[in-house]
């Protein structure tokens, strides 16, 4: 594998599906399973398979069908959720058990009652019994967001003798800032003995809106691997938003951080991923959303018809947009209606056009969009092809 591959983890069927309301079945998981494959992502959590009958199934056929990327399947610490992981992935070409345990002060104290020693104990543990069963196994510090750096650094140190592959940090409560979340990634490359053998990777929320930010940042700071789900969905505010991710990487090449995935098939998975969950994302979610590629304003409109690299930092079609929409609303100008006029076979001369565009605005005003057939309509109020005006 390339130094500056990073690997995509997506974990929109399991800290995805969390979000209320956006059960999948079995059926609806694999469907997006195979969809997540083609679209070229590395890792592909699949569930929890001791959380119910429903997820252990769902883990076993994603298992069955998915042909390029490694299946995964997330335990706590403990025997029976790892059997229960070993035994669902059974038939994976290429299986990961993801166990882990909280390490910060608060997990330690609260959740546990317990104490930082004995948590390196149980962390240990479990990473050697996942290692009976398969070779690949990630451990998760969970609120390593928010867990001492020195600490860490032994937690990881003792996971990797265990013989951990992966090792996952988690902003689990979507807390840390990018700088800080990049030198918690510098921090660990640079103090735990055996980092050279392992992948970092960042699991970032977006309680703060900064999930995005901060995976970049521990990508630049040495991790190699993002757990991202398509449209940011997941827990409360969600995860990091696997388009995001992807399209900075590319857009940044000087970042020298590549990925494996089609961009071109972006926008179609988000759409799949929407339609399935009954979960619409906003209209100005960056990369996907609806306006995304949308231009209103008439200054921006008339840049983009000149030249579209004026207002957009990316193609469209570089992530399965057709092509950049210019919107007529009341605040377009006279180049975004002559530039829609001409699309509907209306040559407005510049005589014609100070014709119409009093109405337009006329229109825009009670209207939020202009459509074409209002176009239409315009441009046969002002009579101005009926009268023969011309420049
Ligand atoms: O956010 C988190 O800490 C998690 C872990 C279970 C990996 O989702
Ligand atoms: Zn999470």
């Amino acid at each position: 594998m390339s130094k500056n591959k990073v690997q995509i983890f997506d974990t929109t069927l399991r800290d995805g599906e969390q979000v209320p309301g956006c059960k999948l079945n079995t059926e609806e998981k694999i469907v997006i399973a195979e969809r997540l494959d083609i679209l070229g992502v590395d890792i592909i959590e699949a569930g929890f398979p001791i959380s119910s009958p429903g997820d252990f199934n769902s883990v076993v056929q994603i298992s069955k069908i998915v042909k390029n990327a490694t299946v995964c399947g997330l335990t706590r610490a403990n025997e029976k959720d790892i059997d229960a992981a070993a035994e669902a992935l059974k038939y994976a070409i290429k299986p990961r058990i993801h166990t882990g345990i909280g390490t910060s002060e608060s997990h330690i104290k609260y959740k546990f009652k317990s104490t930082p020693e004995k948590i390196i104990e149980r962390a240990k543990e479990a990473v050697k019994y996942a290692k009976k069963y398969v070779e690949d196994v990630e451990f998760y510090a969970e609120d390593a967001g928010r867990t001492d750096n020195e600490y860490l650094a032994r937690v990881c140190e003792e996971v990797i003798k265990s013989g951990a592959t992966v090792l996952n940090i988690p902003d689990t409560t979507g807390y840390c800032l990018p700088e800080e979340y990049g030198a918690k990634m510098k921090y660990l490359m640079e103090n735990v003995r055996g980092i050279e053998n392992v992948i970092l990777s960042c699991h970032c929320h977006n309680d703060l809106g900064l999930a995005t930010a901060n995976s970049i940042a521990g990508a630049q700071n040495g991790a190699r691997q993002i757990e991202c789900t398509i449209n940011g969905i997941g827990e409360r505010a969600g995860n990091t938003a696997l388009e995001e991710v992807v399209m900075i990487m590319k857009q940044h090449p000087y970042l020298d951080l590549v990925t494996g995935i089609n961009t071109k098939l972006l926008y179609s998975t988000s759409k799949m991923v929407q339609q399935h969950m009954g979960l619409v994302v906003q209209p100005n979610k960056a990369v996907i959303g609806d306006n995304a590629f949308a231009h209103s304003s008439g200054i921006h409109q008339d840049g983009v018809i000149k030249n579209r690299k004026t207002y957009e930092i990316m193609d469209p079609e570089e992530v399965g947009v057709n092509e950049s929409s210019i919107v007529l609303t009341a605040r377009s100008g006279r180049a975004a209606l002559a530039y829609r006029a001409k699309n509907l076979g209306y040559e407005l001369t510049k005589i014609q056009l100070d014709i119409v565009y009093p109405e337009f605005l006329r229109f825009a005003d009670v209207r939020k969009e202009i459509q074409n057939d209002d176009i239409h309509e315009i441009i046969q109020t002002t009579k101005v092809f009926a009268n023969n005006v011309e420049a």
